[in-house]
């Protein structure tokens, strides 16, 4: 599968509905969604009033990351606010599987954040519970970011553990994701692609979709 899921946080938050509308004609599939605390990431993005007000414009499903402590504490919160897929930290979850079933039972599809340091066998066991996995490809925290290397490496590994145990959840990467990578992570096996900076600096943002997609 090849998606594109271009992240809000490089958009004119000052006119964001523009921007979505954008989003709404382009190619791309999903609206990725940057929820951050300024403790778990050292920046701080915004919470679900925003989610809310991105969903009443958007006309494709809500990619909400959550970039927070704890995130178990607000899953209901993000329901509400309109997240279609939500996905949490291995880093910021003491119970993960908790989490993760709790996802599911509000009825959104549920996805496991890797941080640029974090082993993907630390997948093992709770891989078959997921729908997809995101790999960050940057310390999060930030966009406009030097996309990481070895991400490739984790993308194949990521095939490998899913293809064993035989599960269907869909690899997507975060962070410095451009034209010139994304065929690379498209064929080491990501299924979707975050891209902030790269959509919303080029000059033609719907082309620049339209080919992160080829
Ligand atoms: C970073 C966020 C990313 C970010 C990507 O912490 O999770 O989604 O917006 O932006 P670019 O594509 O500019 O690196
Ligand atoms: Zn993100």
């Amino acid at each position: 599968m090849k998606l594109v899921s271009p992240s809000l946080l490089s958009a004119d938050f000052g006119n964001l509905q523009r921007d979505i509308e954008m989003l709404n004609q382009s190619e791309c599939d999903w609206l990725h969604v940057d929820v951050m605390d300024g403790i778990f990431v050292p920046n701080i993005s915004f919470g679900q009033p925003i989610v809310k007000h991105i969903k009443r414009h958007a006309k494709k499903p809500l990619d909400v990351h959550l970039m927070i402590m704890d995130p178990g504490r607000y899953i209901n919160d993000f329901k509400e606010a309109g997240a279609d897929i939500l996905t949490v930290h291995y880093e910021a979850c003491t119970h993960l599987d908790r989490t993760i079933h709790a996802i599911h039972d509000a009825g959104m599809k549920a996805g496991v954040v890797l941080n640029p340091h974090t082993a993907v066998c630390l997948l093992e066991d709770i891989v078959q519970e997921c729908d997809l996995v995101l790999l960050m490809s940057v310390n999060p925290g930030f966009g406009g970011q030097k996309f990481i290397e070895n991400t490739y490496n984790k993308v194949r590994q990521l095939h490998t553990l899913c293809d064993r145990k035989n599960q269907q959840c869909l690899i997507e990467v975060d962070g410095g994701v451009n034209l010139q990578n994304a065929p690379l992570l498209f064929e080491a096996g990501a299924d979707v692609l975050v891209a902030g900076n790269a959509v919303f600096k080029s000059s033609d943002p719907k082309q620049t979709i339209h080919e992160l997609k080829q």
